[in-house]
């Protein structure tokens, strides 16, 4: 029987699936629907290496056109899904065409989180979340001299770095008490924010942006203190919202994300989700705890593979160590696990020569390992954290102890 997967949403989750349920031997018709006009591209390099100009645009499709030809994996640029019918099992798009379908993989990720003050809307307001918004950024960058990032989480912190590349005056107002407060330990924050300080970027921490006013060329930003910060550029970074809706208003469960078990299944056997729309409960979190998202290039992929493997009825429960990633100057960080809850920390290398690991432990647990400028050794975190290896704190900071032995 020929079935048909409809896949809806083409970033890193939607292309995964697509070619993960090819590989896993599914032979019928494969729809990849995505609202943007470009072909599905890298996002990571937008507030890096393509702000900063070493990473061109020539490079970052995800795919080639052969891939999806090849694959028989029909993409569907520029078209947005507006309604699911589950009774009849039917996607609808924007302009009325209707897909059936056997099976629905949502992937719809997320959008960013919009300011919401006076002003917000002014040209010189910038975010960093799409090829469109990446290029209008580029651009502007050239000119400007002054800007001010709203929100130190990773996406105004790689923007700071690369905007600094140019030469540009940054300041960076945070709401939080310390940068990364969503994603990274207190010691990496300081860590992080010692690094940007010495680059030169100046910090508003816990301030709220009260209002953007335009002031001749250029926008001043307004602090709930009165501080007036006045530049030619604007990048906004204050976290994403999932793109929920669509499961929302067909009935399925929806809680922070579009909640599925550990096989990527929604609460309707003939739909899966996955990536930063998807909320699931880790396998590493305590009985009894709430379903949560994970917003990374690891996660879309990983959970992709999962869901096809649950389209062509061979279920895997999802079991990965998740891990995440950001360049910033001559930085490269590279966070394995999860750190929340950990009662000590362990440190291995030398901080003055920016080249160091930060091993968490909750009890005698290893939970997590943040590296800076230590690539071997964020892969042999991520073997020792798969395995639940036991290491001791004071062996993680023995720079003689055998890390590759214990991860064996
Ligand atoms: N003003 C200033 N700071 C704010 C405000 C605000 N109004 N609202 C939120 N913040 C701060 C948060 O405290 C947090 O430190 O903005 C930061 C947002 O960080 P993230 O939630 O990590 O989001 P962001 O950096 O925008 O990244 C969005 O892109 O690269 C991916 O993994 C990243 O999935 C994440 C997404």
């Amino acid at each position: 029987m020929n079935q048909t997967l409809v896949i809806v949403g083409a970033s890193y989750a939607g292309v995964q699936l697509a070619a993960a349920t090819r590989e896993a031997g599914f032979d019928g018709r494969i729809v990849l629907i995505g609202d943007e006009a470009d072909a599905p591209y890298q996002r990571p390099p937008l507030s890096k290496g393509f702000l900063t100009g070493s990473f061109s645009e020539a490079r970052l499709p995800l795919r080639s056109q052969a891939f999806f030809d090849e694959e028989k994996i029909e993409w569907m640029p520029s078209m947005r899904a507006t309604n699911i019918d589950r009774a009849q099992r039917e996607v609808e798009l924007h302009d009325g065409t209707r897909i059936a379908y056997d099976h629905l993989a949502l992937t719809t990720g997320a959008r960013v989180r919009k300011l919401d003050c006076p002003g917000a809307t002014l040209d010189a307001v910038h975010y960093l979340r799409d090829l469109r918004d990446a290029r209008r950024l580029a651009q502007t960058a050239r000119a400007a001299r002054r800007a001010v990032v709203i929100g130190g989480g990773y996406i105004g912190l790689e923007a700071a770095a690369s905007l600094r590349q140019h030469g540009i005056d940054v300041t960076v107002v945070e709401t939080e008490a310390r940068l990364l407060a969503r994603v990274a330990s207190p010691w990496m924050s300081a860590f992080m924010q010692r690094a940007h300080a010495d680059k030169g970027v100046a910090f508003e921490f816990g301030r709220k942006v009260v209002a953007l006013q335009p002031l001749d060329d250029a926008v001043s930003v307004v602090l709930d203190d009165d501080t007036h910060l006045p530049c030619d550029l604007v990048v906004v970074g204050i976290g994403v919202i999932p793109n929920t809706e669509l499961a929302a208003e067909c009935g399925l469960a929806v809680a922070g994300g579009i909640v599925v078990d550990e096989c990527a299944c929604t609460s309707d056997p003939a739909i899966v989700a996955a990536g930063d729309c998807a909320a699931f409960v880790p396998h590493w979190a305590p009985p009894g705890s709430r379903a949560s998202r994970i917003e990374s290039v690891q996660n879309a992929n990983d959970m992709a593979k999962v869901a096809a493997l649950a389209i062509v009825g061979r279920p895997q429960p999802y079991r990965v160590v998740p891990w995440f990633w950001s360049d910033q100057y001559d930085l490269k960080l590279q966070m394995a696990g999860i750190h929340s809850g950990f009662t000590h920390h362990a440190l291995r290398g030398s901080v003055d020569e920016k080249k160091f690991s930060i091993f968490y432990f909750r009890g005698d647990a290893l939970i997590a390992v943040d590296s800076i400028n230590r690539p071997q050794e964020h892969m042999l975190a991520r073997k020792l954290l798969a395995q639940s290896v036991k290491l001791a704190p004071h062996e993680a900071e023995d720079p003689a102890f055998d890390l590759k032995g214990a991860a064996q």
